[in-house]
């Protein structure tokens, strides 16, 4: 869960690795570090803390060189602090490595490597890599990197200089890494948005291969040393999708973008004969349908099951990747197991679609990376086409996951010979509009975190399409406002939490007027009796709602099918003005990581 990348070419390497650095922040952002190489060796700078804290280090002036590779860290071996921020080196600080992964028989390796006389000065599993590096290495670092791989147990995006080499040598394994192939320099990067302004080409390592870049060529090799075959393909993205635009914060832009981003994902797959999707799988005959994702995917992966077994009568179970790959449970050739992922690089998600592929599932992605591991993992499915989500909070993603649901949910119902609902289609196509108008919730939205914002609890509760939007309304305020909250069924609340209601208490109620209104309004005089706020999500405007709430916010009436996606937009502004009138860094939230690479 780390962020690395490299350059080896004419310019000097310390500003595009630190601008590169900046690009993969999302990753990780507790420490970060630069290695470039010069004719008198290697100079190292780590800092603790972002990269504007690396950039700021006066250090840094005397950094130069035109090959250099560079990190930001996601700690999980060792505590966030210097001395373990990457690069890490061998005893005589003659190569240096960053790596992205986990290297699970570190301390075995190490043990062994100490009884060598090898010395240690950091406490992270990455450090081995160095010292073996340092064990094999006799003028050539492909050969030695590839006596070393094969004694690492774990996953790796990892690269490698030395003083005394002029190239750079990466390798992979279950981490993503690209090659950026520019005009006389060669790049590689964790993440494609890196490379954005510097390359067009770009080719996506496989596991088990390695790369050696020089300023003008590169070898890619597989883990025997043999040549292997690759395919360069053009970098699409262009720099406005990795910029603010005049937004404060990315989680606000992207907030914003959500009409757009759903319209892309509707895009060519919606027409007056229903849904257009290019799944190469037959789907015909799937008697059961699995869902599986992490934090936000997950709520998306709920809210697919309501939509999918209404639509479909296909039953539908949802599991966390985490535990699907670890459960015993009966998977067979006639599921359809799909993977929810914005990054495509989430290794729960990814471990558990190669395990559905092991038992002969057939498997789709729904994912917004595009050519990620979990994308290619699954070999077909549904790209959201939202463009980089930066912000850690996930939020256009999370609305472009609905709107592929729907659409896999319509295509399967085509597919089985069931007939379109004309208005539905009507009504999801008109989607985007209705999105500007609850985007308009946006001032009153404010105006409620202010009321709120120094609340210590918060209980978010739903019903039916709209319990996963409670669950992802107390996700978004607990990950960046580190405000406490819960989110329930409305109706289950009753079974406990109802103890935690009292005048301190808010709860934030999502009530569209479907065929559950009625039964939501009881449970909200339930927690008014004890003197709880009320504060409720609408679509009309109703009596006896505005004398019971002590807030109203309103958004467009919809579809029942499409009021999640309405509803989510003002719990999505909620958190982001709590966090942001709290003072806290709204993007970058502490303790978390945009692509969760490890277990
Ligand atoms: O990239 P993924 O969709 O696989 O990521 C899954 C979760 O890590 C992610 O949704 C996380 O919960 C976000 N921080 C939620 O805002």
């Amino acid at each position: 869960m780390c962020g690395i990348i490299g350059f080896i070419g004419e310019k000097e390497a310390k500003n595009l690795l630190v601008e590169g650095l900046k690009r993969l922040e999302y990753r990780g952002y507790d420490s970060s570090g630069i290695c470039v190489k010069n004719d008198l060796g290697l100079s190292i700078v780590k800092n603790l803390g972002k990269i504007d804290q690396l950039e700021k280090d006066s250090r840094l002036s005397s950094v130069r060189g035109k090959i250099g590779i560079a990190h930001t860290r996601w700690a999980t071996h060792g505590e966030p602090s210097e001395v373990n921020a990457h690069p890490h080196c061998d005893c005589k600080n003659e190569l240096a490595v960053v790596h992205n992964g986990i290297i699970e028989n570190y301390s075995s390796l190490k043990k062994i490597l100490e009884k060598e006389g090898h010395k240690f000065k950091s406490k992270t599993d990455s450090e081995v890599i160095a010292h073996l590096l340092e064990k094999f290495y006799k003028g050539n670092l492909a050969e030695a990197l590839l006596k070393v791989l094969p004694l690492l147990e774990g996953t790796y995006g990892l690269a490698v200089i030395a003083e005394k080499s002029g190239e750079i040598v990466v390798a992979k394994k279950g981490s993503p890494l690209v090659l950026g192939i520019g005009n006389g320099d060669m790049f590689f990067a964790s993440d494609q948005t890196a490379l954005i302004n510097h390359v067009n080409k770009i080719i996506y390592l496989n596991d088990n291969e390695i790369a050696v870049l020089r300023k003008d060529n590169f070898e890619i090799k597989n883990i025997n040393g043999k040549n292997v075959n690759y395919e360069i393909e053009e970098l699409k993205l262009g720099a406005e999708s990795i910029e603010k635009n005049g937004f404060e914060h990315y989680m606000l832009k992207e907030i914003f973008e959500q009409p757009k981003s759903v319209k892309s994902a509707l895009t060519g797959r919606l027409n007056k004969d229903g849904v257009k999707l290019s799944i190469n799988i037959n789907l015909k005959k799937i008697e059961r349908v699995i869902l599986l994702g992490c934090g936000t995917s997950w709520h998306s992966a709920l809210i697919g099951k309501y939509v999918i077994e209404e639509l479909t009568n296909i039953p539908v179970e949802v599991d966390y990747a985490s535990e699907f790959r670890y459960r015993n449970t009966p998977i067979r050739d006639s599921d359809l197991v799909v993977a929810i992922s914005q990054s495509g690089e989430t290794a729960d998600t990814l471990a558990a679609i190669k395990k559905a592929k092991e038992c002969n599932a057939k498997t789709i992605g729904i994912v917004n990376a595009v050519s990620s591991s979990i994308a290619r993992e699954c070999g077909t499915g549904i790209y959201l086409h939202a463009g980089p989500e930066i912000g850690v909070a996930s939020t256009k993603a999370f609305t472009s996951q609905i709107t592929a649901l729907i659409l896999l949910a319509l295509y399967i119902r085509k597919e089985r010979g069931m007939e379109l609902d004309n208005d539905l289609l009507k009504e999801i196509a008109s989607l985007p509009q209705k999105l500007i108008l609850s985007l308009e919730s946006c001032d009153e939205v404010e105006e409620l975190a202010k009321k709120f914002k120094d609340s210590k609890n918060f209980i978010f509760l739903g019903r039916g399409f709209n319990f996963p939007i409670a669950l992802e309304g107390a996700l978004k305020l607990k990950e960046i406002s580190y405000i406490h909250a819960e989110g329930y069924p409305s109706a289950e609340m009753k079974h406990g939490p109802i103890a935690l209601i009292d005048e301190n208490m808010p709860c934030l109620f999502i009530c569209p007027h479907d065929h559950t209104y009625d039964k939501v309004l009881s449970n909200i005089e339930e927690v008014k009796a004890r003197k709880g706020k009320i504060i409720a999500i609408t679509d009309k405007t109703d009596d006896k709602l505005s004398s019971i709430a002590d807030e109203i916010i309103y958004v467009p009436a919809v579809h029942p099918i499409l009021s999640p996606l309405v509803n989510v937009i003002p719990l999505q502004l909620f958190a982001y003005f709590v966090a942001n009138m709290k003072g806290l860094d709204v993007d970058k939230p502490r303790n978390l990581a945009k692509s969760v690479t490890v277990e």
